[in-house]
This record gives C-alpha cells, sequence and structure tokens, in this order.
C-alpha cells in the first residue's frame, strides 16, 4: 500500500495548506527520547522484555488464564524484579498505589507501571453502548461520553482503555458489533475520532487524560459466519478501503496504542502479520505508539497451526511488530533467549521498549507514577450528578425511531393510563449492556422507572412481566438457557393492555446476549416476546414497542406488525430517563440506523455501501427473470436502511446544487442543500453526504458516506449545510493499493438517509 512520491506530495501540500499536522509525530519529543536513550543504555535484557510483559492483576479475566496455579505468587516477584510493563484489571486508587509501589520501589530501575482497563462505554457511569453511540451521529456527544469515561477512570488509577473498538462490523450474528459503530468506515472513522480525542485530550499528562487503544487490529469485524474468533478471509479492496479507514484516523487522531486481533487474516494472525503491523501502521501510518495482543492471543498461535510452541510465537509476535503481549507469557518466558541465540535482533526489541517508554514519559508517570492513585478524586467525580447527566443526554441523542405511523409520539404526560409491559421494562441491569466497565449490577434506571419519573401521580403507570427470560445478567453462563415460559404472565399483561390509554411494550436482549463470545446464529428475539407482542397489539391499537437490544434484530413479523417503534439498544445507566424523554416530547428523537437491519438472517452479510453485481436487476423486458442478483425467496433491500431514522418533526430537502460540474485535482467544490423543518416542533436531523464513483480500475461501492451534519432546527427553520469535496473526498485505495482519485464521473447524494437521495454529476478531470 505505498503511496506513490506524487500522491504523497500532493497529501503534504493539502496537509500543509490546511496546517495540520499528523498528531503521531506529536508524540515524539526529542527530550523524551534521550532520556529513553539512556534508559536503554541502563536496562538488562530481562527487564526490556519486563517492560513488554502484560499481566492481568486480578481474577477478572476475559479469556482462558494460564495454567499456573503459582501464578499470583509468581506476579508479585515479576513486579519487584521489573518484570512486568503493565497491569490490566487492577483497578481502584488504592490498588493500583499499591502495585505501582511494588514496582517502582522495589525494580532496580523504578520503572512505572501503566495500567489497563477495558472502559468501553462508560466507567463506572455507563453511557450507551457504542453502537447506540453511533447511532446519534452525534461527535460532540461521542467526545463527551468518552471524555465523562476517561475523567472516572482515571480517578480511579487507570491510565489506559483498550477502546475504541473501530472494527466496522457488517454481521449482526457477531456479538461484538454492539462495542463497534456500525457498518460503515466513514461514520466509524468520525467515531473513532471522537473517542480517542475524549479519551486523551490534547495533552496526555493531564491526570484526567487516558491513553486510547484502535483495536482489534484488523479484520476481526468480519469473522467468517459472524462466529467469534473465527477466520477472516478478506480481498485488499476491503481491506483498504472498508476495514483499515477508521484505524488510519485513529492514527491520524494520535492514538497512543494499537491493539491486534484473535483472527487470522488470509492465513496469517494478525498479531503475526508483518504487513499490516509493520508496513501499514508503523510505517506507512508513522504510527509512533505501540502494539498490545489480544488477551493470550500470542500463545493462540499455536492452535491457528502457525507456529509449533510458544517459543515460536513469541518469535512471530516480536518480529512482526507486536510490542507488548498481554497475558501470553509468550515474552516473559522466551524472549531473551531469541536474542541471546540471535533468532531476534535486540535491536527490535530495543525500538518495541522504546515505543513502551514513551507512551509512560508521555502519560507523565515519570513524574509521579502515583498520579492517578488520588481518593480523593476518586471519590468525588466517579458516578456523581453531573457525570449521570451526560450520560442520560447522550442516551437520547441514540434512540432511533423507526415507526411512528399514526403520530402516537410523543405521548402526553396527561394521559391517563399507561400500560407499561414486558420483562425487559423493569430490567435494571440489562440496559448496562456488556462491558459495562465498574458499573453496578441493576443499577440501570429501568425503562418503568424512567417513565413513572417522568409522569405525575395522576397517571396511573400499571406493569406486567409479561414473557419471561433468564436471570443470568452479569454471569459467564449462557443466557440461551431460558427457561421454559409457560405463558403465566400473559393473562395480566394482555388485560393490563385492554385497560390502558396507551401501551409500552418492551423487548429484545438481556445485557449479556451480545458483547465478545456472544454470536448467535439467530438473532430473532427469544422466548415468547413476540407471541405476547402479537396479542397486546389485538388488544390495543396504542401500542409503543420499544427494542432494546445490543445488536440489530431481525423479526420482521414484529416490524411489520408495530405501529410506534423506538430501538433504543442499551443505553447505559440513565436509560429509563432518556427513554422517557423520547416518549414524552422531551427530547425530539434524532437517530439513523449505523447498521443495516435484515430481513432474515440468510441476507447476512448486509451493507448499503455493497459493490455493483454484473447482474444488478432484471434487463429490460425481462420481468420475471431469475438471471440477475436476487434471493428467489426475498427482497434484497433490509428491514431498515443504514442511516435510516425518524423525528417528531418533518424536514425538506431543496435547492440542492454543486458548484461545479467538473473539478480538477487541485480544485475544491462545494456541494450544498437547504433544509427546512416543515412540522411542528424542534428537531436535529443528520444531513447526509454520500458519492458514487462510476468507473474505476477498483470497483467502488453504489454509495459510500463522506459527510454528515447534525443539525437543530426550528419550527419553519431553513439551513443551508453545505459539503466541500476535493482530491481526497473523491479518493481511495485503487487497483495499484495506491490512494488516489481517478478522473471519472461521480454522483454527489445528499439526503436523510441512506435511500432518499438526491443525486447530482461531477466529473473528475485530471
Ligand atoms: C479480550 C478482548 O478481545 C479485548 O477487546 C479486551 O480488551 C481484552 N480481552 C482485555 O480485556
Amino acid at each position: 500500500m505505498k503511496k506513490s512520491i506524487s500522491s504523497i506530495l500532493l497529501i503534504t501540500m493539502i496537509i500543509l495548506t490546511k496546517g495540520t499536522i499528523h498528531a503521531q509525530d506529536q508524540l515524539i519529543k526529542p527530550e523524551i527520547e534521550e532520556k529513553i536513550d539512556s534508559l536503554l543504555a541502563l536496562m538488562t535484557l530481562e527487564e526490556k522484555a519486563g517492560q513488554l510483559n502484560q499481566h492481568n492483576g486480578s481474577w477478572d479475566f476475559t479469556g482462558p488464564v494460564p495454567e499456573d496455579n503459582e501464578y499470583a505468587e509468581a506476579r508479585a516477584r515479576l513486579l519487584k524484579n521489573g518484570g512486568v510493563g503493565s497491569l490490566l484489571n487492577v483497578v481502584g486508587a488504592d490498588a493500583t498505589y499499591e502495585a505501582q509501589k511494588l514496582a517502582v520501589e522495589n525494580s532496580r530501575l523504578g520503572i512505572p507501571l501503566i495500567f489497563g482497563f477495558d472502559v468501553i462505554h462508560g466507567f463506572k457511569t455507563i453511557f450507551p453502548i457504542p453502537l447506540a453511540e453511533a447511532s446519534s451521529w452525534d461527535v460532540d456527544a461521542v467526545q463527551k461520553s468518552a471524555r465523562v469515561a476517561a475523567i472516572e477512570a482515571s480517578a480511579a488509577g487507570i491510565n489506559w482503555t483498550f477502546a475504541p473498538m473501530v472494527d466496522v462490523g457488517r454481521d449482526a450474528r457477531w456479538g461484538r458489533v454492539m462495542e463497534g459503530s456500525g457498518e460503515d468506515p466513514y461514520l466509524g472513522s468520525q467515531m473513532a475520532v471522537a473517542r480517542v480525542n475524549g479519551f486523551q485530550t490534547s495533552d496526555l499528562s493531564d491526570p484526567s487524560s487516558i491513553m486510547a487503544t484502535a483495536k482489534h487490529f484488523a479484520g476481526y469485524g468480519f469473522s467468517e459466519s459472524g462466529r467469534d474468533y473465527n477466520t477472516v478471509d478478506v480481498g485488499i479492496n476491503t481491506l483498504l478501503n472498508i476495514i483499515l479507514p477508521p484505524f488510519e484516523a485513529a492514527a491520524k487522531a494520535g492514538v497512543g496504542t494499537f491493539m491486534n486481533s484473535f483472527n487470522d487474516l488470509n492465513g496469517i494472525p494478525a498479531n503475526g502479520d508483518t504487513y499490516l503491523q509493520r508496513e501499514i501502521l508503523k510505517e506507512d501510518w508513522g504510527f509512533n505508539g505501540f502494539i498490545i495482543s489480544d488477551w493470550g492471543s500470542i500463545r493462540q498461535m499455536i492452535n491457528h497451526g502457525y507456529s509449533k510452541d510458544l517459543r515460536q510465537s513469541a518469535y512471530h509476535a516480536i518480529t512482526s511488530g507486536n510490542d507488548m503481549d498481554m497475558e501470553s507469557e509468550a515474552y516473559q518466558m522466551h524472549l531473551v533467549e531469541l536474542v541471546e541465540s540471535g533468532e531476534v535482533d535486540i535491536e527490535m526489541v530495543d525500538e518495541a521498549v522504546r515505543r513502551v517508554l514513551r507512551m509512560k514519559f508521555l502519560l507523565g508517570l515519570f513524574d509521579d507514577p502515583y498520579k492517578y492513585s488520588d481518593e480523593d478524586r476518586e471519590d468525588r467525580l466517579i458516578y456523581n450528578d453531573e457525570n449521570r447527566a451526560a450520560a442520560r443526554d447522550v442516551a437520547k441523542r441514540s434512540i432511533v425511531l423507526l415507526k411512528n405511523e399514526s403520530e402516537l409520539l410523543p405521548l402526553s404526560k396527561e394521559t391517563k393510563q399507561i400500560a407499561v409491559i414486558g420483562h425487559l421494562a423493569n430490567d435494571k441491569d440489562s440496559p448496562l449492556g456488556n462491558w459495562r466497565g465498574r458499573g453496578e449490577s441493576n443499577s440501570a434506571v429501568s425503562l418503568l422507572e424512567g417513565i413513572r419519573n417522568a409522569v405525575g401521580s395522576d397517571v396511573e403507570v400499571t406493569y406486567a412481566e409479561g414473557y419471561t427470560m433468564s436471570e443470568t445478567n452479569g454471569s459467564f453462563s449462557s443466557p440461551l438457557n431460558f427457561p421454559k415460559d409457560d405463558g403465566a404472565g400473559f393473562e395480566e399483561a394482555i388485560n393490563n393492555a385492554k385497560e390502558a390509554d396507551v401501551v409500552i411494550m418492551v423487548v429484545g436482549e438481556k445485557a449479556l446476549q451480545s458483547g465478545e463470545g456472544r454470536s448467535q446464529v439467530d438473532i430473532s428475539l427469544k422466548g415468547r416476546q413476540l407471541e405476547l407482542f402479537k396479542e397486546i397489539s389485538a388488544v390495543n391499537d396504542n401500542v409503543v414497542t420499544v427494542l432494546m437490544a445490543g445488536r440489530p434484530i431481525i423479526e420482521p413479523e414484529l416490524y411489520e406488525g408495530a405501529t410506534t417503534l423506538l430501538n433504543t439498544w442499551h443505553l447505559g445507566s440513565e436509560a429509563g430517563n432518556a427513554i422517557a424523554d423520547v416518549v414524552f416530547g422531551d427530547y425530539n428523537p434524532s437517530g439513523k440506523l449505523p447498521m443495516s437491519i435484515p430481513r432474515d438472517v440468510g441476507q447476512i452479510p448486509i451493507y448499503y455501501n455493497f459493490r455493483s453485481p454484473g447482474r444488478p436487476s432484471p434487463g429490460p423486458g425481462d420481468a420475471g427473470s431469475v438471471f440477475w442478483s436476487q434471493y428467489n425467496d426475498m427482497d434484497n433491500s433490509p428491514q431498515f436502511i443504514f442511516g435510516y431514522g425518524l423525528s417528531y418533526t418533518e424536514f425538506e430537502y431543496s435547492n440542492f446544487e454543486v458548484s461545479a460540474e467538473t473539478m480538477t485535482m487541485s480544485e475544491t467544490v462545494e456541494v450544498s442543500v437547504d433544509v427546512t423543518n416543515t412540522g411542528s416542533v424542534a428537531g436535529e436531523e443528520v444531513v447526509q453526504f454520500y458519492i458514487k464513483d462510476h468507473f474505476a480500475t477498483a470497483m467502488r461501492p453504489v454509495k459510500e458516506l463522506k459527510g454528515f451534519e447534525k443539525v437543530m432546527l426550528n419550527p419553519g427553520e431553513t439551513k443551508s449545510i453545505t459539503f466541500m469535496v476535493d482530491w481526497e473526498t473523491l479518493a481511495y485505495y485503487a487497483a495499484d493499493e495506491q490512494f488516489k482519485a481517478e478522473p471519472g464521473m461521480f454522483s454527489l447524494m445528499v439526503g436523510t438517509n441512506s435511500n432518499d437521495l438526491m443525486i447530482t454529476d461531477l466529473e473528475l478531470t485530471r
């Protein structure tokens, strides 16, 4: 993927004229590099290997632990000997202080540890799952979420999060789609940058900043059949243009670390992939932070059939560019002998250690190794009112209104009787979603509580569980082992529905039905939820259906049967209040789907930015023909398309204009459109901008998102929205793997979702 000299010159020119500096360059500070030189000169080979070794500090494991019963004892010894560079899962001002002391006050050189933790969508104040946050298309809100998470985590001794996960996901069977930003590389890049900025700020040494990790590098979201940890086979076009862009965006934003992935990519385990780690990340993108492996994954190269033993795994990992080993003990056991035997060059080890030390210096740990372990900050800053208010704000912005056929929503707060139905409605745990950091079990505001908080005592709010679900939240046991639902709760639910003016029925997934290791072949509603939904809909015309899940759910009968439907995902600590904000119109929903919702699992992978087949539709006069790219038994289209979402108001698009019909490589054109709020309430619209490259040396998608803007409009108000197009907007990694724009015809499209678009043409000339 080498860029041609001319394109490098052009890129440099554009970067210079825009006045931006590659944030990776800012990680290099001459005074720090000198200090690292001095330190490296003092270090023994064992101490160098120690810096590249990360251990779990508690038994909060997220994968198989090494089979060594004396592990805990050995760990303390290692810490004192300078044999550990970082700990994960040691949390709390006190615990991190104690661990840091072991390392700093006992080891020969006193090099501080960094403390890593999975702060994925909040630390203790839990924000919406990342897929939900991406539905907000609100970069400020997403940045704010990461900022609050960093403030809380750093107050508990943590200075490094394993987030954001920037894997593009096209397969909702894969449980980890909840942790990403959906199917689009552009939206994913914007979210990646927002999160990196929120975690790291512009000053990594600030005590409230924590280092971010772009993960999982690369291809993890493309695990075959949606099965977690499975093999990945993707072509170069998809790798360069779909999978890698959010990683590159994170690198450009100055992310301090990358985590490689569990999967193999086209036959090479990602953590042993020189092309990915050395050529693309470190050379092409100029990444100056360090790469960590995923949990135990260096060891797993043996299972991949890529190395014969742990020693060879260590060899593959270090030579291909993996700097730190998370919980495989491969570097700990074998790095020294690999160097001493001459198989691994000491310079390679020095380079990895330099990267780790660099980030420790930048975090300010050499100045004060205890700066994050501050009990006063811990008491004041975690889970306070301000943070919970921020979580509610982000949560309401993340809700997607999928249907509002009879304009039942927003409800009046004077509605006499509201029947809230469904196990998930009274569930204070599921809204926290998976990967909830230090979020306490059962601590979320349930939907039922949110509704009751919002209405006065004159409104009668009844509750019936209706269907049943398992109680396995918070544990690692399979959430699929639902006890059989004998339907005992149906009668009460149906009776409540009959008596109520309005029903709010909640269906979906428990927290741990999605997330790591939670792949499913059947992603419909489990148990008897759909059956109860139909019975409730038969007795009351005013049913607001709330879908609460960690992934797109496939349930056509629900989508077609519901007249009023909110997709809320798992919204975090303040879920119930945020849903009530939308239900009663205190906030006008503005979310848009970051991932298509399929009609059937057989359509997966399904995504809006596909490449056109040679037979995209029946030829003229060919009606009834089967010889085109279609299913004989179902539409090609998804149930709901990428970018889709409604509001309580209407937006009209007009005066769509492009400033020129042709453009050269050095010119810029402006695309503008007027957006008017034609309804009676204020609301935000996500104005979306797509392009299509009509013909190219490597095929391009039928459309691809290239910009969006979220705009607030009062009733009757019009705003003009402008998108700038330059050669980079039109560029991609072409057949020769170079990043360039190719002359020819393009379509420029603007609209409210990826389907309803106004189109104009632009010709790019040399
Ligand atoms: C495994 C997961 O794949 C990764 O995302 C996470 O950061 C590590 N475990 C550490 O918990």
